[in-house]
C-alpha cells in the first residue's frame, strides 16, 4: 500500500517534478532543495547496511527506504531482483535519483514518492527491508517498525547527541539518544548490530523482527 503524497512510477518524465501543492511551502522540502540545487553531486552509492541486508536471508517482498534523498539503496533493491519504493520530501533529490534509476534500466521496479515524513505512514508487515539514513523521528521508527514484514529487517542510521555538541542550534529531536534506536524496537526484536560510526556522531543499527 502507498500512502497519500506525490507517487512517481520513474519514468521518462523524471526531470519534469510537478510538486504537490500541499508541499510546497514546506519547510524541510524548501531546506533540503536548496542543499540538492547547490550543486550537489549524488553518488547514488548504496548505504553499507543496504548491502548487508540485502545480502542477508530475507522474506521475498519489496524494500522500502525514509528519507531515501540520492541513495542508490532502493537501485541495489531493484537490481536484486525486489521492487522498492523510495520516499522523501525534496523533489529536488528524487529528480535526480529517478534520473538515475532509469539510466540504470530499474524503471520498472522502483516507485518513488515525494511526502513529508511527519504525514506519510507506511503500512502494516509490508516490507522485507526498511531503511532509514540520516533522518530521525521517534513515532516514524516505531511505525517503520511495525512496516517491517515477520523476519525481515529494519536499518537505521541517525545523528547522536554528540552531533550537538557541533551544531548546538540544532533541534535535539533530531538526534537519538543513549540507547537509541535499539532500545525502541518492541520485545522479541533481534538487534544484529548497534555501533556509533566513528568520527560522524551518528549510530547505525540493524535489526530484524521476530518470525512469529
Ligand atoms: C541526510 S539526508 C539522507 C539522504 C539519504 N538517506 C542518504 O543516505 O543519502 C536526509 C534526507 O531527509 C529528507 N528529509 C528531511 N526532512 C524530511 C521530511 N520531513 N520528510 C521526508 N524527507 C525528509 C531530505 O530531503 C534528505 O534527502
Amino acid at each position: 500500500m502507498i500512502q497519500p503524497g506525490t507517487v512517481r512510477q520513474v519514468g521518462g518524465v523524471a526531470r519534469l517534478w510537478p510538486v504537490d501543492p500541499v508541499l510546497k511551502d514546506n519547510p524541510d522540502r524548501l531546506r533540503w532543495n536548496a542543499r540538492y540545487a547547490a550543486g550537489f553531486r549524488p553518488s547514488f552509492e548504496p548505504h553499507p547496511l543496504a548491502r548487508l541486508a540485502l545480502s542477508s536471508d530475507l522474506p521475498q517482498g519489496p524494500v522500502l527506504d525514509l528519507a531515501a534523498g540520492t541513495s542508490g539503496s532502493v537501485i541495489l533493491a531493484a537490481k536484486s531482483g525486489r521492487t522498492a519504493v523510495g520516499v522523501d520530501v525534496s523533489d529536488e533529490a528524487l529528480s535526480l535519483l529517478a534520473a538515475e534509476i532509469e539510466r540504470q534500466g530499474m524503471s520498472g521496479r522502483v516507485t518513488v514518492v515525494q511526502a513529508d515524513l511527519r504525514d506519510w505512514r507506511p503500512g502494516s508487515r509490508e516490507y522485507a527491508l526498511v531503511l532509514c539514513i540520516g533522518y530521525w523521528d521517534r513515532d516514524l521508527f516505531v511505525l517503520a517498525a511495525d512496516a517491517v514484514l515477520p523476519g525481515g529487517v529494519l536499518g537505521w542510521e541517525a545523528l547522536t547527541t554528540e552531533a550537538l555538541d557541533l551544531a548546538p542550534q540544532m533541534p535535539s529531536q533530531w538526534c537519538v539518544r543513549p540507547g537509541e534506536p535499539a532500545s525502541l524496537l518492541p520485545a522479541g526484536w533481534e538487534v544484529i548490530s548497534s555501533q556509533d560510526v566513528p568520527g560522524r556522531s551518528r549510530r547505525r543499527m540493524l535489526a530484524r523482527r521476530p518470525l512469529a
